[in-house]
């Protein structure tokens, strides 16, 4: 039986949040933004590893305590530059088998809940090809011209924003990401083979903290969580 891992990229900097602490050590809700997410994922009983990928020069994940989750949280410190070369590296490093199920999550989505976890895993554990939490677009999309005036308005039907858990064999995305590292979300290197990952329907709550202004709805969702 294949099992599932989580791994997490937790290699970036923050540079659009513009603070001098890395964006996964920032504080929130009394705890460094990453905690959340790998408290999630070793939360969830399908799960056997939460492998959390850092910079080869990160000193800051050792201070904390990371005890409360034993074994099951597992630190590489083999991050690359780019977000899919941490992936990549975090995957060799980890051993999985090539039909192990990995759910890549970033750090940086503090607001992941058991349920959003339980309704990926359970629409993708029967899959072919796997798949990501997202969800349809809501607003009317703009396309600017080079003046940032509105050059046309995009057909929002059939449009959906990626968001992670995004949900894979372990061999299937070794390959992919070998083939195809400038990508900014795994799907789109198993998309480059030709495959048609699933769209899992998610909901907002599981944004990214990107800009500073992103904290304080993260903190307001996680005092209701
Ligand atoms: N990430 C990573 N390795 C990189 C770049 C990003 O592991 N070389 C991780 C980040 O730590 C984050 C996740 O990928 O958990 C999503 O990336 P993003 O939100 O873009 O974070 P950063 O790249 O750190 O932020 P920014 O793009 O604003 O610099
Ligand atoms: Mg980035």
């Amino acid at each position: 039986m294949p099992e599932f891992y989580a791994l997490v990229p937790a290699a970036g900097f923050g540079s659009r949040m513009g603070h001098e602490l890395p964006k996964q050590y920032l504080p929130l809700g009394g705890k460094p933004l990453i905690f959340h997410a790998l408290n999630t994922l070793c939360a969830c009983p399908e799960i056997a590893t939460v492998f959390v990928v850092l910079a080869p020069e990160d000193t800051l994940f050792h201070r904390y305590d990371w005890s409360r989750f034993g074994e099951k949280l597992q630190p590489l410190y083999c991050g690359g530059k780019r977000r899919a070369e941490s992936v990549l590296n975090g995957l060799r490093s980890s051993e999985l088998e090539p039909d192990d199920w990995v759910l890549v999550h970033d750090a940086a989505r503090p607001c992941l809940t058991r349920a959003h976890l339980s309704n990926l895993i359970a629409e993708l554990r029967d899959d072919e090809v796997g798949g990501i939490l997202a969800v349809p677009v809501a607003d009317t999309l703009k396309r600017a011209n080079g003046q940032q005036r509105i050059a046309h308005t995009e057909e929002r039907e059939g449009l959906w924003q990626a968001q992670t858990p995004q949900m894979f064999r372990a061999g299937l995305l070794a390959q992919a990401l070998r083939q195809c590292n400038h990508v900014t979300d795994e799907a789109s290197a198993v998309e480059a083979l030709g495959l048609h990952p699933k769209l899992v329907a998610g909901d907002s709550s599981n944004f990214k903290v990107t800009y500073p202004q992103d904290l304080l709805l993260a903190e307001l969702l996680l005092k209701e969580k």
